[in-house]
């Protein structure tokens, strides 16, 4: 069995992109520079961006974060994304999901300019991503993607079970494991709410990747032997024992699920970490091709 290390990969990952930024710097270039718009004031999101606002300087990105008020209107919103598709400086940036009710989040992420949606939500980059174009990949589905590409897990001719339809995780998976090439040529099943005899289906998985938000969901009776496990889920719950007062649990009842799995992502030191380095990556894409269409 093998712990999919997102801690020590996105470490890796960070050291490749901060070399980049050096040579960068030494040939006198701009380096990258990721903004982050935040609506309201929820604790998990808010810790995320400032995550990201921190290896932006780790890689030596410059960054910016704009935190919005709660009761900001869509009107409000859409002036600042106006601001930062015009401001030549910023090479890329993303509006931390989920948003305020008030606020339509498809007519939000559709304003953004394409080619600064580092986060690959635009149905432009999403669009390509199905055809298998050139574009911004959602950077948990490419932090995914990376991952199984670093261990060489096998993915040709293997049954897939992704589990969440999510626009960020869910939907993107399913297409990106059936995509030709590696990772990738997998026969893949998306499951959801709606799906009938979950258990008959996961049992028969290869691969199973659970992007559902519900803590210990994924059972050890619910895999097969050498299943290869990726977990998503990253729901705070609360733990007095803990300095915070919470801890972070995946979907995978990990200490019997491990058991069984050939490979398994950890919560925390998996895909997340994962997450925020394919970011990065996708912001110096970013960079880049601004600097080549200049
Ligand atoms: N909320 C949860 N995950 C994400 C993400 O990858 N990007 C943004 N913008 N918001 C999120």
């Amino acid at each position: 069995m093998t712990i999919l290390d997102g801690k020590k990969i996105s470490e890796d990952i960070k050291n490749e992109i901060a070399d980049e930024v050096q040579k960068m710097k030494s040939n006198g270039e701009k380096v990258p520079h990721l903004a982050a718009i935040i609506v309201g004031n929820d604790g998990a999101s808010l810790t995320y961006v400032g995550s990201k606002v921190k290896a932006c300087e780790r890689v030596g990105f410059e960054s910016t974060l704009i935190k919005m008020p709660s009761t900001t209107s869509e009107t409000e919103l859409l002036k600042k994304i106006k601001e930062l598709n015009e401001n030549d400086d910023i090479d890329g940036f993303i509006v931390q999901l989920p948003l305020p009710k008030q606020i339509d989040t498809q007519h939000v992420l559709m304003c953004i300019d394409p080619s600064k949606d580092v986060d690959g939500f635009h149905p432009e980059n999403f669009g390509k991503m199905a055809l298998d174009m050139s574009s911004f990949i959602p950077a948990t589905p490419f932090g995914i993607l990376e991952l199984l590409e670093r261990y060489n897990v096998p993915t040709d001719g293997k049954h897939t079970v992704v589990i969440g339809r999510s626009h960020i995780v869910g939907r993107p998976m399913s297409i990106l494991m059936g995509r030709k090439g590696f990772p990738g040529n997998s026969t893949v099943t998306l499951t959801h709410s709606h799906t009938k005899n979950i258990n008959q289906i996961t049992t028969q998985a290869d691969i199973i990747i659970t992007a559902l938000g519900v803590p210990n969901y994924l059972k050890a009776e619910m895999i097969k032997d050498d299943a290869v496990i990726i977990d998503v889920g990253i729901t705070r719950v609360v733990d007095e024992n803990s300095e915070k007062g919470y801890r972070i649990t995946g979907d995978v009842d990990f200490d019997n699920v491990v058991k069984k799995a050939s490979f398994i992502t950890p919560v925390p030191g998996g895909v997340g970490p994962m997450t925020i380095a394919m970011l990065l990556k996708n912001t110096l894409l970013a960079r880049e091709q601004k600097r080549l269409k200049v």
